[in-house]
């Protein structure tokens, strides 16, 4: 059965500030949870399978919430998994793994309200509050009770985030940065000795990867975009909304003049292009590129 609750989420710049402040209006501390949610592409709202540390089973979570920095009202359906590793392989194969959001969560319970203080791996500290009905009371209850706690613990509106973790990891580098770091280590680089990866994120949400391919008859060779690319395509999408390039041995690797005019086609010039510590975009680094508008 679908369940409600109402959420509001922070940054928090200090969590032992906030665990002191929640101790003192008398929540309960429930302890650290080491917990992993694997996000799969899905045509309504999102879906997770959640695995905790020390836990035999996980939990598959559907759940649709709106973007909204105040807090809001989510519904959600939890089914328990009594086997989540082979879930997990029989989601990626069907639906494609997005993104998975690794965190260390203290939580409190303070009058039926959940209060997460949550470390997200490559995201930094967050405060989490859910009221999670009918236990936090009625629905106007339960939203006082989140006025309340946000009062107490003084959330700036600055501070208010509006989209989940896993929208908040698919906005920053370090998952297609990691993605074009692994494929780079299957480069076939015999030649140049020269290996290269890229990572494409996808409208989806999808992240497509792919290394560099030479030959021993020089010009054939593929460049680490282009294989990317290629992996976006063949997987039905043709969109990208960031990208990745790193290599072995140059710590920022500019993609080639060629490899510029392949994103292009699939991004604009808005589109981030996250060249190992440092980002530019694909206008950056291609302007006044040659574009389906010179063909009208
Ligand atoms: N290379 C890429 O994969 N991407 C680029 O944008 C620049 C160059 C590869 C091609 C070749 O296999 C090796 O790097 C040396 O040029």
């Amino acid at each position: 059965m679908a369940r409600v609750n109402i959420e509001l989420k922070a940054r928090d710049p200090d969590p032992s500030a906030t665990a002191a402040c929640c101790l003192a209006l008398g929540a309960s501390d429930q302890g650290v949870l080491a917990q992993s949610d694997t996000y799969y592409a899905s045509r309504r709202g999102r879906l997770k399978l959640r695995v905790e540390e020390g836990a035999l089973g996980g939990e598959l979570i559907a759940y649709g919430r709106p973007d909204a920095r105040e807090a809001s009202e989510s519904r959600y359906v939890v089914a328990p998994v009594a086997a989540p590793d082979e879930l997990a392989e029989a989601l990626d194969a069907a639906l494609g793994t997005v993104v998975v959001v690794s965190k260390r969560r203290r939580l409190f319970l303070w009058e039926g309200v959940r209060i997460h203080l949550d470390e997200i791996e490559d995201l930094g500290t967050f405060v989490e509050f859910e009221a999670v009905l009918p236990e936090a009371g009625d629905l106007d209850t339960a939203r006082s009770k989140v006025d309340r706690l946000r009062a107490e613990l003084g959330i700036s509106d600055e501070a208010l985030v509006s989209v989940g973790y896993a929208d908040l990891l698919m906005d920053a580098p370090q998952a297609l940065l990691r993605a074009a770091d692994e494929a780079m280590r299957n480069a076939y680089a015999p030649y140049s000795e020269f290996k290269v990866g890229a990572a494409v994120r996808a409208a989806s949400g999808a992240i497509y990867a792919g290394a560099n391919v030479e030959n021993v008859a020089y010009p054939q060779g593929q460049c680490a975009e282009a294989s990317a690319l290629g992996a976006l395509v063949t997987a039905s999408e043709t969109a990208i909304t960031a990208v990745a390039v790193v290599a072995e041995r140059l710590e920022i690797c500019p993609p080639c003049g060629g490899c510029r005019q392949r994103l292009s086609e699939f991004g604009d010039a808005s589109t981030p292009v996250y060249l190992g510590p440092t980002a530019t975009t694909l206008g950056e680094l291609l302007p006044g590129a040659f574009d389906r508008g010179a063909l009208a």
